[in-house]
């Protein structure tokens, strides 16, 4: 499941994967998992050499929860921070970054029961033969509404909606895995439905296909 920061993504990726017995990959934690480890070891985002030697020497895993594990230790909540959220665009964009995180993404996939994954390229470029794609998209006035009532700041809107239209822009103009809809998803409006309807819309194709 692929689809635009605050989209509702991992809310619904994590629920579908309840729902079917697989685990939840949340793609977009190892980004920023490596995003925290290149600033605690004063690597400029820049250097995309370094970034790519943090991205192959550190363990990534994920606990029961879903909850990305950086060598081991718990990467929340560091890897949500503003520092790590404001770079992780700069980091994510190397190539050689994404090749490391992209192989042990499908690594961690090969492994029984299987996964949903959620992402920017994971219907793309990481998973191409998935056997369900979807493409979740809601308008930039929506997200940064939902943000903000997440993070209880009202007030924050109008900066939020600036950083979401700021990623948004760095994410789908990249050189490398920049955001798209796959030509097979299924797209998917999140602004007018509620989480529990668009849970019951991914699981609807899923099952309709396995019925088929
Ligand atoms: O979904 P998120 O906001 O946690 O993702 C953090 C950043 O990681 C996002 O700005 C782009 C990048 N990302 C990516 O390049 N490819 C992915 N599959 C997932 C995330």
């Amino acid at each position: 499941m692929d689809g635009p920061a605050g989209a509702g993504k991992s809310t619904v990726a994590k629920r579908v994967a309840q729902e079917l017995g697989l685990r939840f990959l949340d793609t977009g934690a190892m980004y920023r998992a490596v995003t925290l480890a290149v600033l605690e070891r004063s690597i400029h985002p820049s250097d995309a050499d370094a970034c790519a030697e943090v991205a192959r020497s550190i363990e990534l895993d994920f606990d029961d929860a879903g909850k990305v594990l950086i060598d081991g230790r718990p990467g929340e909540p560091d890897v949500r921070s503003q520092t790590v959220t404001l770079n992780v665009s700069a980091v994510s964009a190397h190539p050689s970054v994404r090749e490391a995180v992209v192989a042990r993404q499908r690594a961690i996939a090969r492994r029984p029961p299987g996964v949903v994954a959620e992402g920017r390229d994971t219907t793309t470029v990481v998973f191409p033969e998935a056997d369900h794609k979807f493409f979740l998209n809601a308008s930039p006035d929506e997200r940064a509404r939902r943000r903000a009532l997440q993070e209880g700041s009202p007030d924050r809107y109008e900066e939020i909606l600036g950083d979401i239209q700021r990623r948004d822009d760095l994410d789908a103009t990249r050189a490398h895995s920049p955001l798209v809809q796959a030509d097979d998803a299924h797209a998917i409006d999140a602004d007018s439905r509620s989480v529990d309807e668009v849970v019951a819309a991914v699981l609807a194709v899923v099952r309709s296909a396995s019925r088929a």
